[in-house]
């Protein structure tokens, strides 16, 4: 619903967002509190992520990628819907200027695993040991509250 995204904008004013969503409700939701908390730092795009990236977005163009709790898709039939693949792994690195970051979130260990293994083998890549603080989301919140483990793994674009 936003509040994650709206938080960090509001803490880095020097910085600037696009947040991506297609669920309209979140997106209406986001545009409120740009609203409320009178941000100039954030727009939202509702589209699919993926093809805003690739279509709208330049290569070697994004300080960093946030990937804060993506849809877990838990059954193994499913495991095709996650938006971490292979290519999904080379086209944001491929965005991202040299240095940049890609941080992402899960509180599904297999998925964490899953991302882990598609990011280190993007030859783009490389593994950050530390990752970046962040808020707790709201989704992150519901899987805390069940028991789940959260992870936040961090990459970075290699210097060419
Ligand atoms: C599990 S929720 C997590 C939401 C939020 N990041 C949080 O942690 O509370 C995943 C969100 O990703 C959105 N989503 C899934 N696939 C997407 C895509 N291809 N492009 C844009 N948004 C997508 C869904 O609509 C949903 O709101």
């Amino acid at each position: 619903m936003g509040e994650t995204t709206a938080a960090i904008a509001l803490a880095n004013p020097g910085t600037d967002y696009i947040a991506v969503e297609v669920h309209g409700p979140g997106v209406g939701s986001l545009l409120k509190k740009i609203a409320e908390l009178e941000l100039k730092n954030l727009r939202v795009i509702r589209h699919d992520a993926v093809e805003v990236l690739e279509k709208m977005i330049p290569d070697g163009t994004l300080a960093g990628l946030h990937l804060f709790f993506p849809d877990p898709w838990p059954k193994k039939r499913h495991h095709k819907r996650r938006i971490v693949q292979p290519p999904f792994a080379t086209l944001a690195a491929r965005k991202l200027v040299p240095g940049g970051y890609l941080h992402a979130a899960t509180d599904w260990p297999e998925y964490a695993e899953w991302m882990d293994e598609t990011l280190l083998n993007e030859p783009l890549l490389e593994k950050a040991e530390q990752a970046k603080a962040r808020p707790v989301t709201k989704f992150e919140r519901r899987g805390i509250g069940l028991g789940h483990a959260v992870r936040d793994l961090l990459f970075l674009r290699r210097q060419e």
